[in-house]
């Protein structure tokens, strides 16, 4: 493979501290992630999968280890210069869709413009049309979110997450809420974005959903075996 390393992290480790408890997330993840790739990350509930996709996408830090992404060593950002990654840099698709309720599809793809300062309406209006149609979804733009089935509204997260042109695509589970054919229909739209060049990771239960990548890695107990 010929591409450019994207990310890689080493040792990364995430501790969770309750109180007295503290639970060892992340025990020391190696991972490399190159542009234009499409990575499946599979594993038992509970090893690690959605701590690791928080941390690679700027929602949270890890504990110790490196993280460098784009080259630069992350663990020396503060908190504006993660925030402005992860507004520019990371979209991100979630399980439970996690839209705005009673806010149509249009304003719901308009929100991370407006987190990354554009100001342009105009410009905002139109590139949240183009999104939404290259969904599928150019007859509901004005749709609620609570009124659209499970499957569009994936779609309308999706269209949200790249609506900022992100360098790397998280999806945490996008298909556990779906049925099998909504399921197919989110997976061939990210089969479509990884063939325009897009570098996208999902996290999977299902080896169906997982073929859809090119590599697969596993996580056990904190590690990527
Ligand atoms: N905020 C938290 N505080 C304490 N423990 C947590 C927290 N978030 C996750 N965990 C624990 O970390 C482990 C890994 O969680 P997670 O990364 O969500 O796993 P997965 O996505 O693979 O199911 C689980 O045992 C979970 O209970
Ligand atoms: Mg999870």
């Amino acid at each position: 493979m010929n591409k450019k390393l994207l990310l890689h992290t080493k040792g990364l480790t995430k501790d969770y501290v309750n109180g007295d408890i503290v639970t060892n997330v992340l025990k020391g993840v190696d991972f490399e992630v190159h542009e234009g790739e499409f990575i499946a990350i599979m594993g038992h509930s509970g090893s690690g999968k959605s701590t690791l996709m928080h941390i690679l996408g700027f929602l949270d830090t890890p504990t110790t280890g490196e993280y460098v992404f784009e080259g630069e060593d992350t663990t020396l950002f503060d908190e504006n210069k993660l925030a402005e990654i992860r507004n520019k840099k990371i979209g991100f698709v979630f399980q439970a869709f996690n839209l705005l309720k009673r806010t149509s599809a249009l304003e719901n793809v308009k929100l991370p413009m407006i987190y990354a300062g554009i100001e342009d309406e105009e410009e905002k209006e139109r590139r949240a049309r183009e999104a939404l149609k290259a969904v599928g979804l150019g007859d509901k733009l004005d749709n609620k979110s609570n009124e659209l089935s499970g499957g569009q509204q994936q779609r309308v997260a999706i269209a949200r997450a790249l609506i900022n042109k992100p360098r790397l695509i998280f999806a945490d589970e996008p298909t556990g809420n779906l049925d099998s054919t909504s399921s197919k229909e989110i997976m061939e739209i990210f089969r479509d974005l990884h063939k325009e060049g897009n570098t996208i990771i999902i996290v999977t239960h299902e080896t169906d959903i997982a073929a859809y990548a090119e590599r697969t890695i596993r996580m056990d107990d904190g590690v990527i075996k």
